[in-house]
């Protein structure tokens, strides 16, 4: 599937992205990190160490970024090379970094391009570990990690535990899957000096509230716009919580997940981690009935011409938790509406505490709810109202920070 994630935006668009390979079973998901990179907008210099070689043509990678492979300090393209890779990347990311090429980087050698383009770049680096597990176990490995990490100010990204080339490994080993790899350098150029620091609180999601063992009351929210927030927030340099109903998407890159079903469960969740939050996006569709009393055993149909349903109203997570925020905090609401949309997002958003509305219209064929893209009018505190252009929910939830990212730098 062609995602719509994989379209020109920032913060990869237009940069440049220095992406290392060195020679490991996993330089082949290199090559999807180089044509993620690339469909993202990022010109990408692929530098493979000669073991690199051994694993993966320069052709395959040549085909997805359209740049030559480098690989040779000595080429024709001059000395300089290593240097002026360097200064020009935005961004250095090491994909797979075995333990060799760890060992190497630890000890400052300049023995390949790959090496001295590490000492002569001041753009931040992404190592992504990819290696036996017993070998990555082994002290002398943990200390070159350690001093890539803690002296050089490298950024670490995974491994993680799964199976190895040879075999299923009890410990961590496996390089991260490059969809992560391509988060953890967009987080590398993407960094901003408001949101470094910041705990970003993010509702997201539908809620289902229990009938009986089997059913539940629901709605058509995807959690897309959430989850997309969560990444957004985390690549801007956050400390990301996501508290999610059930959903169908792969969790969100570098934020922490705390799964919910129920309203009353995701109001208990917000409740325990809104006071640390510097920023509070609720974008979860939290159902606002719930069947007034749950069976503990299966409706049966027998028997039955009808089932009445009575409902009874669900906490509005947004208010009862308004005055647990901690003082300052900027919080962002949504309001999904059929008719008044300004009207009723201002009255939200003086009603609940937030600082900015992200209102948008329900009923309008493929945006919204279950959709890839939105349509969203942003009214805030002090009267603007913008209305923006339909765009998918990564574009939507980069304008709803660029918007709390200014409130922040207001404080
Ligand atoms: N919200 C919440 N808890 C609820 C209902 C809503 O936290 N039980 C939050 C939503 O996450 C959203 C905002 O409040 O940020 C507005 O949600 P919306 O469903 O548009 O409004 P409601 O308050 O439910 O009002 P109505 O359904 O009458 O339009």
């Amino acid at each position: 599937m062609n995602s719509p994630a994989l379209s020109p935006r920032p913060p990869w668009q237009g940069r440049r992205v220095v992406l290392g390979v060195s020679g490991g079973v996993a330089a082949y998901k290199a090559v999807q990190v180089a044509r993620d990179l690339t469909r993202l907008g990022a010109d990408v210099d692929v530098i493979a160490t000669r073991a690199a070689q051994h694993f993966v043509g320069a052709l395959s990678f040549e085909g997805v970024t359209g740049r030559p492979v480098l690989t040779d300090m000595f080429s024709a393209e001059g000395a300089a090379l290593h240097v002026r890779l360097g200064q020009e990347a935005d961004a250095v990311a090491v994909a797979p970094a075995t333990a060799d090429l760890l060992a190497r980087a630890a000890q400052g050698r300049a023995d390949d391009l790959l090496t001295t383009t590490l000492l002569a770049t001041r753009a931040p680096v992404v190592f992504c570990p990819a290696m036996n597990d017993r070998m990555f176990a082994h002290v002398q490995v943990q200390r070159n990690l350690a001093h890539c990490r803690d002296v050089l100010g490298y950024r670490i990204a995974g491994p993680e535990t799964g199976a190895l080339a040879a075999g299923e490994g009890d410990g961590p080993g496996r390089m991260l899957e490059p969809p992560a790899i391509v988060q953890h350098v967009g987080r590398a150029l993407g960094a901003s000096k408001a949101f470094e620091g910041t705990d970003v609180l993010v509702t997201s999601g539908p809620t289902r509230e229990a009938l009986d063992p089997v059913r539940f009351v629901g709605n058509r929210s995807s959690g897309r716009t959430g989850h997309a927030l969560a990444e957004a927030a985390w690549r801007r340099g956050a400390r990301v919580t996501l508290v999610s109903g059930p959903v169908a998407l792969p969790p969100p890159t570098g934020a922490v997940v705390v799964r919910v079903e129920s309203g009353l469960e995701m109001l208990d969740a917000v409740a325990s981690r809104i006071g640390q939050a510097d920023v509070v996006l609720f974008a979860a569709a939290v159902a606002d009935f719930r069947p007034e009393s749950q069976s503990a055993a299966k409706v049966k149909r027998e028997g039955r011409s009808a089932l009445g349903l009575e409902l009874v109203a669900n906490p509005d997570v947004a208010q009862e938790t308004r005055a647990a925020r901690k003082p300052g905090a900027r919080v962002v609401g949504f309001a999904l509406e059929t008719e008044a949309l300004v009207e009723n997002a201002k009255k939200k958003l003086v009603a609940k505490g937030f600082d900015l509305v992200v209102a948008n219209r329900a009923g309008e064929a493929g945006v919204g709810l279950e959709a890839d893209a939105n349509r969203v009018t942003l009214v805030d505190g002090e009267g603007s109202v913008e209305a923006l252009p339909l765009m998918d929910k990564e574009a939507l939830a980069e304008a709803v920070l660029d918007r709390v990212q200014a409130l922040l730098e207001k404080r």
